[in-house]
């Protein structure tokens, strides 16, 4: 997204006060839209829209679809055999599952970050300049810049800067994460998925990340899968809630923690099931 739109997005999302989240734009929506892994429907007949600028988290038990919604943002399931879509998942106005659509420039533009830190064997810069370089930029200023610049929005170019030719595996695990973080930033995104992010991280490394989602908030659309409650509250604007495959709720966090709708909802978030 170039940077005049982005503030643009940032100005607006300035002055919109919490309880005007409804009226905020969708970013991306989901409309009838299901997954499935052969006959299996992983994720069934999802209605929901996430505002542009906001932080939603995906809460859930386990194998409820949370991590199979969320790669569907960006067609990660397209690399899963047996693994298709129905329904539509408009980003911007086009279905993404369109079949003209072209499918590298959507992860650049809904780019993600795993669970497991996953660093490529590479260089710390090499990490980080890897999207810029298939964007094609060559120039070496300009690389640098983009390099340090997307560090530092992660919160790890004081850590790093004067070892980044050194192995991006020498990091330790919450250096890495904020590393994948980096290089998810250096291309640009408009969109930041989130799988777990934290769950291999310990707490100081947890504060980091949450620290920088707040800072990210109003730049980026987040959307985070987290299995901590906690977490969940203190991140995010809105929540959904899943259960096998079923967006069951979805709604405002602070809502939906204190005076929950459903009851499936309720038995979850106070922890008798899942
Ligand atoms: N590659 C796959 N092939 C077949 N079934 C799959 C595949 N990946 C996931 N599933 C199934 O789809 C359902 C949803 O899985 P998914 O990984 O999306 O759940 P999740 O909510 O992210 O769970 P967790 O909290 O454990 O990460 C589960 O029943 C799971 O077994
Ligand atoms: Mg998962």
């Amino acid at each position: 997204m170039n940077e005049e739109l982005r503030m643009k997005r940032a100005a607006r999302f300035a002055g919109h006060e919490e309880e005007d989240f409804a009226l905020r734009p969708a970013h991306v929506q989901a409309e009838n839209f299901s997954v499935f892994y052969g006959d299996f429907e992983a994720v069934r007949n999802i209605n929901c829209a996430f505002p542009e600028g906001l932080v939603t988290a995906m809460i859930g038990p386990s194998g409820c679809g949370k991590s199979t919604l969320l790669r569907a943002i960006n067609r990660m399931n397209d690399l899963i055999p047996g693994c298709r879509a129905g329904g539509k998942m408009v980003f911007d106005d086009e279905d993404i599952y369109r079949r003209d659509i072209d499918v590298v420039l959507l992860r650049m533009r809904v780019g993600m970050v795993f669970q497991k830190p996953n660093v490529f064997p590479k260089s710390i810069y090499d990490n980080v300049a890897y999207g810029p370089r298939l964007q094609g930029i060559k120039n070496r200023s300009q690389l640098d810049e983009l390099v340090e610049s997307s560090l530092k929005q992660a919160a790890l170019w004081d850590e790093v800067k004067d070892r980044l030719p050194a192995n991006a595996l020498g990091l330790s695990g919450g250096q890495q994460q904020r590393l994948c973080l980096a290089r998810a930033l250096a291309v640009k995104p408009e969109i930041l998925l989130m799988d777990e992010p934290t769950s291999a991280l310990d707490p100081k490394a947890t504060t980091k990340i949450e620290d920088l989602i707040a800072e990210l908030r109003g730049k980026y659309t987040i959307i985070i899968v987290t299995h901590n409650m906690q977490q969940a509250a203190r991140v995010s604007d809105l929540t959904a809630f899943m259960y096998e495959g079923v967006l069951v709720e979805f709604g405002r966090t602070r809502q939906m923690f204190t005076k929950p709708k459903e009851q499936q909802t309720e038995d979850y978030i106070t922890g008798r099931f899942g």
